[in-house]
């Protein structure tokens, strides 16, 4: 049986990766998410913040915060503006040294400026290929949706304009049509989408009447969004999908090839379960294909995409209406 994957032009050896996360802030870590039967390493993001300094004023801030604080660190691990983007360079050069599995680069931008050079320096470094993690809040009434797109059409061409290596965009799911903004970076030359990136939600506690940041570990649930719009992507766009967000077992991941993925991006199972966790999905994903009697991926990656012929918005639609039929049948009383 193979398992082997396509990602951006990049052959793997299994169709699960090791998403962008804190396993990957050191070389043990590395070592570890590569022996573990993943396809390919995402490492964590070069975060503009770490390079500007808006780290160092966000960790200040953070000090007089509560200890659950220290998880929303994690995002942004070393508040050391000076030399972060050669420490992380440094790292980016020996994982990919040492890993018989693809290493990506990850670039977590805000604004074009200046992400040309650190995505050539990733490039230099040994990165196979380059994950734009455009995260990015329209916070201000005055930002228009056609202005955060432009952003992130502008951001993908200034980088794919300056590198070899294939260059895929995480994106957020909050897009007023995500078919065209996909479509958008499609033409715009994207070699990956990844769908999607999971937002931090803060939430307040009314208790210590403070904001206190929402990073946790997924939960499959979450995965539905992205299943949908993979299985409405499906043969629409020409750039590799990576499914991300809510992976936990190996059926989630089968779920993600059947909507359509090429690749599947776990962060929260690894972290969850430690690395090794990555080849029980991926034995997992073995054992139902022997099961089903499929040989490889491609006799069943996309079999349940919603695309077909049409715009998948019939579908859609009809699926709804069944699915608030069905709830307001079961529901009706006692009450
Ligand atoms: C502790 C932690 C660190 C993360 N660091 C990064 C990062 O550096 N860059 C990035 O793009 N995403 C980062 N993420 C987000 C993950 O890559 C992933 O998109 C998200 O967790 C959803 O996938 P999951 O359901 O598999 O966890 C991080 C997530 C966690 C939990």
């Amino acid at each position: 049986m193979n398992i082997e994957a396509s990602y951006m032009g990049l052959r793997l050896k299994s169709p699960v990766v090791a998403s962008a996360s804190s396993l990957s802030y050191t070389l043990d870590g590395v070592r570890r998410l590569a022996a573990s039967g993943v396809g390919a390493i995402v490492m964590h993001s070069l975060f503009e913040e770490e390079i500007t300094g808006e780290a160092d004023r966000r960790a200040r801030l953070l000090e007089a915060g509560t200890e659950s604080y220290a998880e929303s660190l994690s995002y942004f691990p070393e508040p050391t503006p000076q030399g972060a983007s050669k420490r992380h360079l440094d790292l980016l050069e020996r994982a990919a040294s040492l890993s018989d599995v693809p290493v990506i680069g990850s670039l977590n931008a805000t604004a074009p400026g200046g992400w040309v050079a650190h995505a050539q320096e990733m490039e230099s470094a040994g990165a196979a290929g380059i994950e734009l993690n455009v995260y990015m809040l329209p916070a201000s009434p005055q930002d228009g949706g056609r202005s955060v797109e432009a952003r992130h059409v502008e951001l993908l061409q200034m980088v794919k304009s300056a590198v070899r290596v294939p260059v895929a965009v995480k994106l957020g799911p909050f897009f007023s049509s995500i078919g065209e903004v996909a479509a958008m970076l499609d033409a715009a030359g994207a070699d990956g989408l990844v769908l999607f990136a999971r937002f931090v939600h803060p939430d307040i506690d009314p208790e210590l009447m403070r904001i206190v940041p929402g990073i946790g570990l997924s939960s499959p649930f979450e995965s539905r969004l992205s299943r949908t719009w993979i299985s409405l992507l499906r043969g629409k766009v020409r750039a590799s999908i990576a499914g991300a967000t809510g992976v936990d077992q190996a059926e989630d991941v089968i779920k993600y090839l059947l909507a359509g993925a090429d690749v599947v991006m776990t962060a929260s199972s690894l972290l969850r379960h430690g690395p090794a966790h990555a080849q029980e999905l991926v034995d997992g994903v073995s054992a139902w294909m022997a099961r089903k009697g499929f040989q490889s991926l491609a006799d069943f990656r996309g079999m349940l995409s919603g695309s077909g012929d049409g715009d998948g918005a019939a579908e859609e639609r009809a699926a709804y209406v069944d699915a608030l039929r069905a709830a307001n049948a079961k529901s009706q009383g006692p009450w």
